[in-house]
């Protein structure tokens, strides 16, 4: 499995293969801590909000929001605590990348929530994630630990007057729990629904308080942004979407992995088949998922020859969307249909129930493909499996009913032949 980073020296990944790169001496003997000191000793809460807004860093958790102007719709003069919550709950399918930033380098995250709760004035702060990944939150403890005992976290940190803590919370382990505000409900206690937006969470998040919501991958790229200045960590990207990005790469290529490339990479082919190492068993490629099982599923033919940009608006051109970089690759003898009912039993499990296009609909779609599966396919069902999605689409409580929609219109959009073979199949 690779872990390293192409196109550009590793920025985020330059710790983890270090012996020990986990523990608090290692990250300290690496720079580590150094722009929280800056930032206290040198910078204003707001100093550090502009260095973020001009860093162009954008959420990394999928929705891509400019992180900066999240942090500056929090209410200064609000009478209510502040708080910063870490989404680790990494529950987008396909996507791997949170968990080695948090096993192998976890003070990183700490120190980038520590720069956020500076700059937001947060004396409380939680990082969430799912059950599974109870041994994560088992590494960041003992790190909190560590910091604790150094004087990094908690009461007058580095000796001056910025107290603030961190504390870790599991949940049990559901897709929607990633969603921010069924995280925050979850954290609160109540089951892990969702909550209508507007107010969004900066202003009435966690206890009704202001709360920023950030991806790992989105606070661990802050420490650098405050150490080497926003506008140097924006060079490293496009105009508008500064930095380099983590890509987790499963599927049929030959090396799997992470992989930290510069925003606006600027050739998708040439990622699949030299950097990954091409298809695995000297098979053709059919398809990609390129940012986790929410975004659009591509053919080959919209990559190959095609200078795909691996950025925002250079996948959104190229057919399918950044989302939270799970990279998918799919060899020829992949049945699109196949793998599409796949994910549809994984959206109708994960369904919270609240609201009935989003229940009822993927329970549907769910057992529309077992009676295709079985030899029962009609004509009209790729009509019917599209009238279905979009009674889902837009008419969901949430964006999961959206989620689940989109990998069947762009896999019937796209590969037409692979449901028509099942269909047609009796
Ligand atoms: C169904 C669903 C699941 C999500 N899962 C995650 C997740 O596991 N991790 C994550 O960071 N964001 C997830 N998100 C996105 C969050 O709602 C939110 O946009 C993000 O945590 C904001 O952080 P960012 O601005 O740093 O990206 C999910 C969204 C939806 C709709
Ligand atoms: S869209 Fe699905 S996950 Fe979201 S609130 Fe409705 S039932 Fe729950």
């Amino acid at each position: 499995m690779f872990i390293g980073a192409i196109g550009c020296e590793p920025l985020q990944l330059r710790r983890v293969h270090l012996e020990n790169s986990h523990s608090l001496d290692v990250y300290r003997a690496n720079g580590g801590y150094e722009a929280l000191k800056k930032a206290l000793d040198s910078m204003s809460p707001d100093d550090v909000i502009n260095e973020v807004k001009k860093s162009q860093l954008r959420g990394r958790g999928g929705a891509g929001f400019p992180t900066g102007m999240k942090w500056s719709f929090v209410p200064k003069d609000s009478p209510k605590p502040k708080y910063v919550v870490c989404n680790a709950d990494e529950s987008e399918p396909g996507t791997f990348k949170d968990r080695y930033l948090m096993e192998r380098d976890p003070h990183m995250l700490i120190e980038g929530m520590l720069i956020a709760a500076y700059a937001l004035g947060a004396k409380t702060n939680y990082i969430y994630t799912r059950g599974e990944y109870k041994y994560l939150i088992d590494i960041m403890d003992v790190a909190l630990d560590e910091a604790r005992a150094a004087g990094l976290l908690g009461q007058n940190i580095l000796g001056t007057n910025f107290s603030s803590e961190i504390y870790t919370h599991t949940g049990a382990g559901a897709y929607i729990c990633g969603e921010e505000t069924a995280l925050l409900s979850s954290l609160e206690g109540y089951r892990g629904h969702p909550r209508m937006k507007p107010p969004f969470p900066a202003v009435s998040g966690l206890y009704a308080s202001p709360t920023v919501v950030n991806n790992v991958e989105t606070l661990t790229a802050v420490p650098d942004i405050i150490t080497m200045g926003g506008e140097a960590y924006q060079k490293l990207g496009t105009e508008k979407s500064g930095g380099t990005k983590l890509w987790s790469v499963s599927g049929h290529v030959n090396r799997p992995g992470v992989y930290e490339l510069p925003m606006g990479y600027d050739d998708m082919e040439k990622f699949i088949m030299e950097d990954c190492g091409g298809i695995s068993n000297g098979k053709q490629l059919k398809a990609v998922i390129p940012g986790g099982s929410s975004v659009y599923i591509m053919r080959a033919d919209q990559i190959i020859g095609k200078d795909v940009r691996m950025d925002y608006e250079g996948l959104v051109a190229g057919g399918s969307m950044v989302g939270s970089g799970g990279f998918i690759v799919m060899d020829e003898t992949v049945d699109v249909f196949e793998s599409t009912k796949n994910l549809t039993e994984f959206y109708k499990h994960e369904s919270c129930g609240w609201c009935t296009p989003c229940r009822e609909g993927t329970d549907w779609l769910v057992k529309i493909f077992k009676r295709i599966e079985n030899g029962g396919g009609r004509d009209g069902d790729i009509q019917l499996f599209l009238d279905l999605c979009d009674n889902i689409e837009g008419k969901s409580f949430c964006p999961l009913g959206d989620a689940a929609a989109w990998p069947i219109q762009s896999a019937i959009k796209r590969f037409p032949e692979d449901f028509e073979k099942h269909i047609l199949k009796n």
